[in-house]
């Protein structure tokens, strides 16, 4: 049974997706902790309300390292992205190799990076004409969007979708992707070629 922190900032559908993988038992894991730079978003109200523990960081009274140490404390295995606005401190960045996960809704690493969140992807993806987007799960590194993709899937793209429409398509393949991707993680299935590119095996099926 691994154990999760999950980093939020908002509505929280990605987290509570994941969550309800957990309970229903299809995710060898327990959410753990709740990270969030805003502690009084949907995302953190759910959390409380499932007796989870809601840290606030970025905040004054905690530094990067204090935020590293109480991770390790709390024995979290895994580190999951769903939403976070702020980057994730180097300190913890490198004291979880491999064990970071974020989830981005287009296809990296095209439409990613600093900036590149809400509906200013959806946005950019619709005027550059492309055909598709998509969802991509990557592991973390010090940079935004960047690290190692382990995950993807394609969405259509249509001539008359608004940054709205095209946001709905991909949360709603977000919420199938990434608590496969989760369960993955946490059950070892996922491993890595001698150059650094992440695998799961056995393959995710839908
Ligand atoms: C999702 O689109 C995710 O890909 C991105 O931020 C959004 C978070 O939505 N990183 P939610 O808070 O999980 O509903």
């Amino acid at each position: 049974m691994k154990q999760l922190a999950v980093f939020v900032s908002g509505r929280g559908s990605n987290f509570r997706t994941v969550h309800k993988g957990i309970q229903a038992g299809e995710i060898p894991a327990t959410v753990t902790l709740v990270v969030s730079d805003k502690p009084q978003c949907p995302a953190a109200d759910y959390a409380r309300g499932h007796g989870i523990e809601v840290v606030h960081y970025p905040s004054p009274d905690i530094t990067p390292d204090n935020l590293k140490h109480h991770l390790k404390d709390r024995d979290i295995d895994l580190i999951l992205l769903a939403g976070y606005l702020k980057m994730v401190p180097a300190e913890v960045v490198q004291s979880f190799p491999r064990a970071i996960l974020n989830i981005h809704p287009a296809l990296l690493p095209a439409f990613g990076g600093k900036g590149y969140y809400g509906h200013r992807v959806h946005e950019e993806v619709i005027a550059s004409g492309a055909k598709v987007s998509g969802v991509s799960i990557h592991f973390v590194d010090e940079e935004y969007d960047h690290g190692p993709i382990v995950a993807q899937l394609v969405v259509p793209v249509h001539h008359d979708d608004t940054p709205d429409s095209l946001a709905e398509r991909v949360l709603s393949f977000e919420h199938q992707l990434y608590p496969k991707v989760v369960g993955a993680l946490c059950r070892g299935e996922i491993y890595w070629r001698d150059d650094g590119v992440p695998y799961i095996d056995p393959p995710i099926v839908l």
